[in-house]
């Protein structure tokens, strides 16, 4: 587990790296891969990825990690949870959220959120596992929010 002091650090050097690769950047699918591979590589999170809400679904999009789920209702996991919350969900212990679908059992705790564009519509979310029991608090969710709310102005299509 990553502690306290440097989480902040390591999530401040991340944003540096986001705004340095991407400044100017206007095309979904390259933020969500240049996303997954710098915050997995950068923070060493065992997966991490995106699924797409594509005709009311979560589909899977750009990942780093082992072969994850491909699609995902809303009413289903982690992921749905937080697709019809409109909130980000943190789990703690996977085992004890109820629908929690594990896709690889090395997964032990989970933070999703949610990526809106500037309408408001819900275009993806971000989900990020860790083999640690209780990996994610409260600077994991500030900082992810705060790199995903970057998003807000690019280019979706119904695609992306
Ligand atoms: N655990 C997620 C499914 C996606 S995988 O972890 C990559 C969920 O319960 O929604």
């Amino acid at each position: 587990m990553i502690d306290r002091s440097r989480k902040e650090v390591l999530y401040r050097s991340l944003m540096t790296d986001v705004q340095a690769l991407l400044e100017g950047e206007r095309d979904p699918i390259v933020w969500m891969t240049s996303l997954a591979c710098l915050i997995h590589h950068k923070m060493g999170f065992f997966w991490v990825g995106f699924y797409r809400v594509i005709d009311g679904e979560l589909v899977i999009g750009p990942y780093q990690g082992t072969v994850g789920c491909l699609r995902i209702s809303f009413d289903r996991g982690v992921c749905g949870a937080c697709a019809r919350r409109r909130q980000t969900v943190v789990v703690s212990d996977v085992h004890e959220f109820p629908g929690h679908i594990a896709c690889d059992s090395r997964s032990q705790s989970e933070i999703v959120v949610p990526v809106f564009d500037a309408a408001g519509n819900l275009r993806a979310v971000l989900d990020v596992d860790s083999t640690v029991v209780g990996e994610f608090d409260v600077i994991d969710q500030t900082c992810l929010e705060q790199l995903v709310s970057l998003m807000k102005s690019l280019q979706w299509t119904e695609e992306s």
